[in-house]
């Protein structure tokens, strides 16, 4: 396993975020994080990124393929979440009603930017959207039946491709604002999203082998053996958060939703991947 070397750790951060001082437009950080990782890592498939840090290990990557196959964990959930979709409200409208119609034309179109509300809308802000619209209940927003309805719309895009739009200045602004969030140092260990994953991505941190950021959000929701359960992005935002011992925001809070849009965006040109296993 590589080591970790701080001077090259530095240097790849300023290298990357000096994009940043001259104003790179969303394309070209995306181009320069995508160019970084598969200079980096030139023997693997670039468009493998999706499946995070098994790409980074022959062994468990054989494992995890087999496993998804033969013994999806999430399908009980994913089955949930299609009674979901075709269950009216007490109203007797649906999620198709807000949604549209075509179920497999719904993940690609978050994260958006709402210009109407000045925000970033997600597919879990547009779920729960649909549903007090036409008076039900909010569902919680990081696991349980939230997670299920996300996981079977996602499952219904894949092999479509991630293209989040920045339509104009004000969804930059919010753009940037997620970039930031990702190169900011934070919490007791003082460290960034991009010191882990993109800087460390492919070394060992105690028990893992940290995920690179390129592909990070393709299969979201995703089951983790660690939860025993399915877990929105922003559920593993808040972990990832407090790893560092820094405090999580809460899930849809405008911090975790302008993340989620740059995040997105730098994952531009690889596939919807919904719901996956992770440990
Ligand atoms: C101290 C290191 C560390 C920091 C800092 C960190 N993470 Fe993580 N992250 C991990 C570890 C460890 C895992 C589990 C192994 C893996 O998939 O990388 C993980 C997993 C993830 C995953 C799941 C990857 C997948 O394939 O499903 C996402 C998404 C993620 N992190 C995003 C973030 C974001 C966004 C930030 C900044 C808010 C962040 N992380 C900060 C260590 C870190």
């Amino acid at each position: 396993m590589k080591k970790l070397s701080l001077t090259l750790v530095t240097s790849v951060l300023l290298t990357l975020s000096t994009a940043g001082t001259l104003q790179a437009t969303p394309a070209e950080d995306q181009e320069a994080l995508k160019n970084y990782f598969s200079k980096k890592f030139s023997k693997i498939d670039i468009n493998s990124y999706g499946d995070g840090a098994y790409i980074y290990r022959e062994d468990a990557y054989e494992q995890f393929k087999l496993m998804e196959e033969d013994f999806p964990p999430y399908e009980d959930q994913i089955a949930k979440g299609e009674e979901m979709w075709n269950t009216p409200f007490a109203n007797g409208k649906g999620y198709q009603d807000c949604l549209g119609d075509d179920v497999t034309k719904v993940r690609a179109k978050y994260p958006m930017y709402d210009e109407a509300k000045d925000t970033i809308l997600t597919l879990e802000s547009e779920i729960n959207a649909c549903r007090t619209a036409n008076g039900e209940k909010k569902l919680k927003w990081k696991k349980g039946d939230i997670a299920a309805l996300s996981g079977y719309i996602a499952t219904q895009a894949n092999g479509q491709t991630i293209d989040v739009k920045i339509p104009n200045e004000k969804a930059e602004a919010w753009y940037e604002k997620g970039k930031t969030f990702f190169y900011a140092k934070r919490g007791q260990l003082n460290m960034s999203c991009a010191d882990c994953h993109v800087a460390y991505a492919g070394s060992r941190i105690r028990a893992d082998t940290l995920s690179p950021s390129y592909g990070h959000v393709t299969h979201f929701p995703v089951y983790r053996a660690k939860w025993g359960a399915m877990g929105t992005l922003h559920r593993r935002y808040g972990g990832c958060n407090e790893q560092v011992r820094a405090k999580a925001f809460k899930a849809q809070s405008d911090e975790y939703k302008a993340l989620e849009y740059f995040h997105t965006h730098m994952s531009n040109g690889l596939q919807w991947s919904g719901t996956a296993f992770r440990k």
